[in-house]
């Protein structure tokens, strides 16, 4: 993988984060399967279909749930397979990928909520805790049961919610130019990384969302824990 200063996939340089959200902008979205559009039209249903950080913070709390349920099966797997250690090395790479990912989703959550707080927006219980958990519980047995069926399916669907979150973040960030001029100052700036501006915070959020869904994309090109 390239590493270099202006790769997408690692930059904070705010002319490598501008550049990618015209890229994100001008790359139509995927074309969304029956499951993944169940999913967006529900949490418009219960959040409205405006942009905001509430209705972000419940995308990040259903983001988790594929990387965990993938990471159970591959435990299972390691389980029947280590009489083999090398194979079972190979699933433990993929299980390294997943938790990655997870943690990654995490910090976007505890940034989020982070923020919701310093504003004192307002939000409802039952709405904003108990419908989440939910639908991220509902998430997770539909990602596990798709994934023991075949696993494309399962990272097909993470690939359509990754594209849906790269391109509602980036749209969020161009519908608001107020956020170009809000610093970025927070707890977490030494897990996530300091940035100038809160439109380069969520640039780099979407990017980090581009990055998994083609790591999903990747994984439907191999063979189950290839
Ligand atoms: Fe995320
Ligand atoms: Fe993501």
């Amino acid at each position: 993988m390239d590493m270099t200063a202006s790769d997408w996939r690692t930059s904070r340089d705010p002319a490598v984060l501008t550049r990618e959200q015209e890229t994100t902008l001008q790359t139509p979205r995927r074309r969304y399967g029956f499951l993944a559009r169940g999913l967006f039209l529900t949490m418009d249903l219960f959040y409205g279909r405006g942009r905001g950080l509430s209705k972000f913070k419940v995308l990040e709390v259903v983001a988790r749930v594929p990387y965990q349920a993938w990471e159970h099966v591959a435990y299972i797997a390691m389980t029947h397979t280590y009489g083999r250690p090398h194979f079972a090395r190979r699933i433990f790479e993929f299980v390294r990928e997943a938790r990655h990912q997870q943690d990654n989703e995490q910090w976007h959550l505890l940034i989020l909520e982070e923020m919701v707080q310093n504003r004192k927006i307002r939000e409802n219980f039952f709405r904003h805790r108990i419908i989440p958990q939910i639908l991220a519980f509902a998430y997770y047995h539909i990602s596990w049961l798709l994934y023991v069926i075949r696993p494309a399916l399962s990272y097909g669907l993470n690939a359509d919610f990754e594209d849906h979150a790269e391109h509602e973040y980036m749209a969020f960030v161009s519908e608001d130019p107020a956020l170009e001029a809000e610093p970025f100052v927070s707890d977490f700036e030494q897990e996530y990384g300091s940035y100038r501006s809160l439109g380069d915070l969520f640039r780099r959020i979407a990017l980090d969302e581009r990055l998994h869904k083609e790591q999903s994309l990747n994984r439907i090109a191999q063979a189950r824990f290839a």
